[in-house]
């Protein structure tokens, strides 16, 4: 026994481990030992733990959250329901408990490596540097770093992580840049499912340059980019068509777009109809039809697309031979934020310009169902989900 010294859980007195072990294994680990013997009373002191109090204060410090955790690509299944350590923010950070974030397309593309490139950013053979995805929240500040200064403990919060994910837990930790205070018009559901749309939209809408009076064609408009794309082409002064199943011909119309193209009876490009922009959320526009549609010289936005990796390169191959020639200027690449985008949105959504589209809310622990609703391809909008509810 001269090799073991005993360890004594402060709230557990009767358990006791191999010091190695206490020293070694993660605090969490300590608490779940095995039982042993309960000591006699007169003799607890000699058990109580070397370093409770280090053990004590790395619990208080770094408590357990839950958290949607994957750690190899594949299908919805491999993402699993972990208690990993809660995060603690850095002196410029916010402490978020979240009470709503997405499962979006960025998603369940890192967690299938779908295109293959995820695996070049995040691990060759297994997700490494993000094991947990989502980007958007909504929530409650819990705490801040020391230069801290636009946010206090309570305020209601929505913003995004960006490529740095994490969001698909209980909490976590983001740069005051990266947030805002919740639109006082929306509920934290809503606003949780702002950033990942909005700033794609944004990004692809201010790439296409553009202007009051244009006509602009949002080929699926029914999707996460696709209703933010209709909201901010009309706030932009545009002439809005939107290309969407019949089920979503309603909300694509309440949304703003001036006219809607039902593309399971309608190929929009037979209409004679004839565009400045056409961006396409999808993929599914096909360069000849959209080609045939867009002024000369005009925009073709590609925003989603195959994650196969020759036929993307084929699509970029073509967009450039297409641009080089004058025909139409082909956009494609990786949306991402620009300084003002957040207040802007902000603004818009308290202006009664813009408004969220929540088709399905899942539990934490349902995250699994979510993934696969999502990455079926028809969700109407986002997919939320309350990592503070259970199932
Ligand atoms: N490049 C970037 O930086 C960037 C940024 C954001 C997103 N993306 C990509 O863009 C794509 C879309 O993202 P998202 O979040 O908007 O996807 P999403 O929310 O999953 O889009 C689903 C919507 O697309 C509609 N849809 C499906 N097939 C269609 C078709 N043939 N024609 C018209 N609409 C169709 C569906 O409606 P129905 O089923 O009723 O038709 C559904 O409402 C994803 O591939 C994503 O990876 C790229």
């Amino acid at each position: 026994m001269d090799i073991l010294n005993k360890c004594l859980w402060q709230r557990l007195p009767w358990i006791h481990l191999p010091l190695s072990l206490c020293r070694d294994v993660p605090q969490r680990r300590c608490c779940q030992a095995t039982l042993s013997v309960a000591p006699h009373p007169a003799r607890l002191r000699q058990y109580v733990c070397p370093t409770p109090s280090a053990h004590e204060s790395r619990r208080l410090q770094h408590p357990p959250m839950k958290a949607a955790v994957y750690s190899r690509y594949g299908p919805p299944d491999v993402v699993e329901i972990k208690d990993v350590d809660k995060p603690h923010p850095q002196d410029n950070e916010v402490l978020v408990r979240i009470h709503a974030t997405t499962v979006s397309a960025a998603d369940w593309r890192m967690r299938k490596a779908d295109p293959f490139l995820v695996r070049f950013m995040n691990g060759l053979w297994a997700p490494k540097k993000i094991r947990i995805l989502g980007m958007e929240l909504a929530g409650e500040v819990e705490s801040g770093g020391k230069a801290v200064t636009r946010f206090r403990e309570g305020d209601q919060v929505f913003g995004s992580t960006g490529f740095k994910f994490g969001t698909h837990a209980e909490y976590a930790c983001l740069t005051e840049a990266q947030l805002a205070t919740k639109p006082a018009n929306m509920t934290l559901e809503e606003a949780a499912a702002v950033m990942f749309g909005g700033i794609s939209a944004l990004h692809f809408l201010r790439k296409a340059k553009i202007q009051p009076g244009q006509k602009v064609l949002i080929y699926g408009a029914s999707g996460s980019v696709g209703v933010f794309a209709v909201q901010l082409a009309k706030h932009f002064g545009a002439r809005v068509t939107g290309v969407c199943s019949t089920t979503n011909l309603d909300l694509v119309k309440s949304l703003g777009a001036d006219e809607v193209v039902d593309y399971t009876r309608e190929d929009f490009s037979q209409a004679g109809r004839v565009y400045d922009v056409v961006l396409d959320t999808v993929g599914k526009s096909g360069y000849s039809r959209s080609l045939k549609s867009l002024k000369r010289g005009g925009f073709y936005v590609r925003v989603g697309g195959s994650g196969r990796l020759l036929p993307m390169l084929g699509d970029i191959l073509r967009g450039m031979w297409i641009s080089a020639t004058g025909k139409a200027k082909v956009i494609g690449g990786v949306a991402h934020s620009a300084a003002g985008d957040l207040p802007l949105l902000k603004g818009l959504i308290e202006a009664g310009e813009l408004r969220t589209v929540i088709d399905r809310r899942y539990s934490l622990d349902e995250i699994v169902e979510a993934h696969r609703y999502a990455e079926a391809g028809h969700k109407k909008g986002h997919v939320v989900v309350l990592p503070q509810q259970t199932s």
